[in-house]
């Protein structure tokens, strides 16, 4: 899985691509990051990336010039190492985009390659938008100061789920979100901290039991905190209103 990320400030990458998982995926050459600084296409020799809104209005709109020539520099050079063309998904990490989730990181996932293009500023040209951009992701519904910390969500998620990023006892299988529910409450040793009892089940040993109370609990615990996943869960029929 290779991405490649469009931003003013690369340097913001490096602590999370340099420990973990997403470093160990790195290593084995199954996860690639190339850092693209939008800067070092700029065509003046200010090399300057952002004017003023057309219209009028506070803060600084990112150029279009770069933003293309930085996107379509990498694209032809993917496109010229493909045997057959295979579609490049070209993200803007925008707060006005659809919101990421868990299906959302498993569509991308399918893809060798995904471009991300950091905005910044008060926004970018909407003609990026218009005939650059394939998809707008945002990660939530509020701001941040720019797109490359939802970039690193973006790469954090999607990476996770590429074959071999994670451990066998790391699986993706059993988490929350993967299966519309949240997870149900783990614990480890010992069997009682501060006289907090681990539950019963789960030192029986008797694995049908376990699984079965660890999805009542999954349940329980979705209709508690996040009833709204429950309304497009296929597990939504099973829930007993008076539990
Ligand atoms: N840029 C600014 N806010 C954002 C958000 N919520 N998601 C993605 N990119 C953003």
């Amino acid at each position: 899985m290779n991405f490649h990320i469009f931003t003013l400030f690369p340097a913001m990458f490096q602590g999370p691509l340099s420990e973990s998982i997403l470093k160990r995926a790195q290593e084995k050459g199954l996860l690639s990051v190339s850092l693209h600084d939008i800067r070092d296409y700029a065509e003046d020799r200010h090399r300057i990336v952002d004017d003023y809104a057309y219209g009028g209005g506070p803060g600084m709109v990112m150029k279009p010039e770069p933003v293309f020539k930085a996107v379509e520099t990498q694209l032809e050079q993917i496109r010229e190492m493909q045997s057959e063309p295979v579609a490049v998904p070209v993200i803007l990490m925008s707060p006005r985009g659809r919101v990421l989730t868990q299906n959302v990181a498993q569509e991308l996932s399918g893809y060798p390659d995904i471009m991300l293009i950091c905005g910044h500023y008060e926004g970018v040209d909407q003609r990026i938008i218009d005939h650059l951009v394939t998809d707008e992701i945002s990660i939530g519904d509020y701001v941040l100061t720019g797109g490359e910390l939802a970039a690193m969500v973006i790469i954090d998620c999607v990476a996770r789920l590429g074959a071999g990023v994670l451990g066998s006892d790391e699986s993706t299988t059993r988490e929350s979100h993967t299966d519309g529910l949240l997870q149900f409450p783990q614990y480890t040793r010992p069997p009682e901290f501060r006289g907090w009892t681990v539950p019963e089940v789960l030192l029986s040993g008797h694995h049908a039991r376990i699984e079965e109370w660890r999805r009542e609990q999954a349940l329980q615990e979705t209709r508690r905190r996040r009833p709204d996943l429950l309304e497009s869960s296929e597990e939504a029929p099973e829930v007993d209103s008076d539990t």
